[in-house]
């Protein structure tokens, strides 16, 4: 590379910025050029030496100290930088940088950068969902920062969920891409993902065992992939990493007026489990139980679908619409009729028999079909299903898509 990329790295304050210096290490393989500085946080968990010894730079860590001031200051600094990538971003970071704060090093070179600048999240799950960090990430969002994972596993304090940062390979490849330009994201999809539910009455309701997780794979494969993704969660669908537009529905009505609402698209993956029936009649009280002997009857009538709407669409429809084919048994014929039937160009079938452990686990088992196509996939992860169906929609709208 001639033109050396400079990368300035912020290590804050998290557990997982031991994965910061194999992240400069292996950005230096790539020869891009490094500068870290480190949060009064990061401090307690990297030494400056350390990142002084892996870069080949001084490591600045005080805003105040008027050696590094006359030297190399906070403003030439931000100047400096191609990209300035904070990882791990703690949530007391980014709450920082979402109002502006400048009362250290890392935050003033923020607030005084006009490069681009992405976050790489790193936290507890509980303090990755709280309302206020959701917040401060949507600011920020809006003030056009980027964000780099996290993800979901297993965390430092023993629990699990999503905010854990990415590994420093893939941290490597989300810098690439972003001097890969045109790096524009000029396709866009939409996903729908999860569970459905219908209510019965302001308590309760019906719904089925999706847990979301195969669409918040292909989500993210497809995010990886350079689409601008939609993504529509069911209640208590697994999300995908940051950097969606992520709308929260419940009942396959909403989800319906979300995903029309979201079009234009180029592709729509139909993975959500939508409910096929609603409650005939809600109640919008609470339903009291009589005398023991009597039962409970309840009435039904079925909900749009949601992926045929989208197939039919004959303003909006997407290039490419692919649905799933959820089946206990004759995987192949009834996959065939849905394809045919919902009017989508492919079919994902699946078999969700109880001893397959597909709803809720973490594998699933591929019957691809399209028009011409009848292709059977492995056993493979879900994260797995997710990168090989999102490399063939890339293919098939960079290709003849286009
Ligand atoms: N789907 C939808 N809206 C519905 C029902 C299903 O968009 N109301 C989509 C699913 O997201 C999936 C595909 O249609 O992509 C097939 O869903 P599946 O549950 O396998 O089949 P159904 O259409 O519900 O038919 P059946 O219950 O008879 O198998």
């Amino acid at each position: 590379m001639n033109d050396q990329k400079k990368i300035l790295l912020i290590i804050g304050g998290g557990i997982a910025s031991y994965k910061s210096l194999d992240f400069i290490r292996r950005l230096k393989e790539k020869n891009f050029e490094v500068r870290g500085i480190l949060t009064r946080a990061g401090e307690h968990f990297i030494t400056p030496l350390a990142v002084a010894s892996i870069t080949g730079n001084s490591v600045p860590t005080d805003l105040f100290d008027p050696e590094n001031e006359a030297h190399f200051s906070h403003i030439e600094l931000a100047r400096w930088a191609d990209l300035i990538v904070v990882a791990p971003a703690t949530a007391d970071f980014l709450a920082k940088a979402a109002t502006g704060l400048a009362n250290d090093l890392a935050s003033a070179i923020i607030l005084a950068t006009t490069s681009k600048v992405v976050f790489a999240p790193a936290m507890n799950v509980r303090m990755w969902e709280n309302r206020a960090t959701q917040i401060n990430i949507e600011r920020l969002k809006s003030y056009g920062y980027e964000f780099i994972g996290p993800t979901h596993g297993s965390m430092a304090c023993g629990e699990y969920g999503m905010g854990r940062m990415l590994e420093p390979v893939d941290m490597v490849a989300e810098v690439e891409r972003r001097f890969d330009l045109p790096f524009e994201r000029k396709y866009r999809a939409i996903v729908t993902s999860g569970p459905t539910r219908e209510a019965i009455d302001p308590v309760r309701y019906i719904s089925n065992h999706s847990s979301g997780k195969q669409g918040s794979e292909i989500a993210n494969a497809l995010y990886e992939k350079g689409f601008e993704v939609v993504f529509i969660a069911g209640p208590g669908s697994a999300l995908p990493q940051a950097g969606m537009e992520i709308i929260h529905v419940n009942s396959a009505n909403e989800m319906l007026n979300a995903a029309t609402s979201s079009l234009p698209a180029d592709v729509f993956v139909s993975a959500a489990a939508v409910s096929d029936w609603k409650i005939a009649e809600y109640t919008d009280h609470k339903l009291k139980k009589k005398n023991q002997s009597q039962g409970l009857k309840l009435s039904f009538v079925q909900n749009p679908d949601i992926l045929q709407v989208i197939s039919k669409d004959k303003k909006n429809r997407p290039r490419l619409v692919v649905g799933f084919a959820a089946e206990t048994n004759h995987l192949k014929a009834n996959a065939i009729k849905k394809l045919e039937k919902k009017g989508c160009d492919w079919i994902l079938g699946n078999d969700i028999g109880e001893e397959t452990d597909t709803m809720g686990g973490d594998f699933n088992e591929i019957l691809f079909l399209s028009r011409t196509e009848n292709d059977k996939w492995p056993r493979m992860s879900k994260k797995e299903v997710g990168a090989r169906l999102a490399d063939r929609i890339y293919q098939y709208i960079n290709s003849e898509g286009t």
